[in-house]
């Protein structure tokens, strides 16, 4: 790859990290940090005055052999969503890697355990993407709900043939109740916007309630999965993406929903099992969805498509400029904190 770092960047700090050998090795004493995609410049800026700071400056994401040598050049790797980092790139010969600085706050394309075992630390970047991607949860509950992106479709394509008192009926959200699977940071932004912008009320699940004085603050009520299933008008998912949530939402659990129900997610593709999640949209087990991820990204399968009812997003959950920019600098100060060796904010 040819791809050169951008002038901008303090070049003599930066080095592209897919330059040959000889000239990967700048002389500095610097940690060498590298970026596997392109980050908010403000960010990069910073750090490439602190750091040897190799980016992939193609953007694209970075192929299994990239990673590998990723691996072996930087200190410390700073991997995002679409790099799948698993057990047999961590235990390679000769990795360098002491830390894994994730850009996000999910981290199940990280082998934990294994990076763990091998003594690589993995930091992430809790709390700060929690009201961007709370927002982006909201507009797909609007959105799925009043039927919104339809109308825009209609508009574009010159077939809206005037109102009418019946025409794109939609279902009211104000005053409804919301379920919540998952009431950590991002879960519980959620509720707050729901409840107090649109009179919602909250049922949700956790593994401990929260504490009363949350639950009065946000008309929050705890309950069991299958119960929340069966009374909530719109469900979202909001929970991590472990081996216990995987498929957690099958065809099963769908069917507990009520006809008129949405669902939103927000959080993993893989917590909801997608064919069922087609079958239920199609034969009218559920009303709508609003999906922001999918089990194979970018990958969007044509069945749901070709549905009208589902709203489907790019994952941009956390992408408004002033988050990704706090994001960058969360990951780095967990990078500052480890090299210094301070208690790192956010180690998982
Ligand atoms: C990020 C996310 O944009 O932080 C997360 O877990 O899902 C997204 O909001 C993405 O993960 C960046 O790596």
């Amino acid at each position: 790859m040819g791809d050169l770092i951008e002038p901008a960047l303090a070049p003599e700090n930066t080095a592209n990290f897919a330059a040959d050998e000889k000239e990967r090795r700048v002389v500095s004493e610097k940690p060498v940090v590298v970026l596997t995609r392109r980050w908010p410049k403000s960010v990069e800026v910073q750090m490439a005055e602190i750091f040897e700071l190799r980016v992939n400056a193609s953007d694209k994401p970075m192929s299994r052999d990239q990673l590998a040598q990723a691996l072996l050049d930087a200190d410390i790797l700073c991997p995002t969503v679409t790099d799948k980092i698993d057990a047999q790139l961590l235990s390679a010969p000769n990795v360098r890697t002491r830390l894994l600085a994730n850009f996000g706050v999910g981290f199940n394309h990280i082998d934990i355990n294994v990076a763990k075992a091998l003594g690589i630390c993995v930091t992430n970047t809790p709390g700060v993407l929690t009201d961007a991607t709370a927002e982006i949860a909201m507009t797909l509950l609007l959105t799925s709900a009043r039927r919104t992106a339809e109308g825009e479709r209609l508009v574009r394509s010159g077939g809206w043939e005037g109102w009418h008192p019946t025409h794109m009926l939609s279902t009211q959200v104000t005053g409804k109740t919301l379920g919540i699977i998952g009431m950590g940071r991002i879960g519980t932004a959620l509720a707050r916007q729901a409840h107090h912008g649109f009179g919602m009320s909250i049922l949700y699940t956790a593994r401990n309630p929260r504490p009363q004085s949350e639950e009065i603050e946000l008309g929050a009520v705890w309950c069991e999965i299958d119960d929340l299933l069966q009374r909530a008008d719109f469900v979202s998912i909001n929970c991590p993406a472990t081996p216990e949530t995987q498929n957690l939402v099958s065809f099963k659990k769908l069917k507990l929903m009520q006809p008129h129900a949405h669902l939103i997610n927000t959080a993993r593709g893989d917590i909801v099992n997608e064919a069922d999640l087609v079958s239920a949209l199609s034969s009218g087990v559920i009303a709508g969805a609003g999906l922001d991820v999918f089990v194979d990204e970018p990958n969007v399968s044509q069945a749901l498509m070709d549905l009208q009812q589902v709203v489907l997003l790019p994952h941009m959950g956390s992408g408004t400029r002033e988050t990704r920019e706090a994001m960058g600098n969360c990951a780095l100060e967990n990078i500052q904190a480890f090299l210094s060796e301070q208690p790192i904010p956010n180690q998982v």
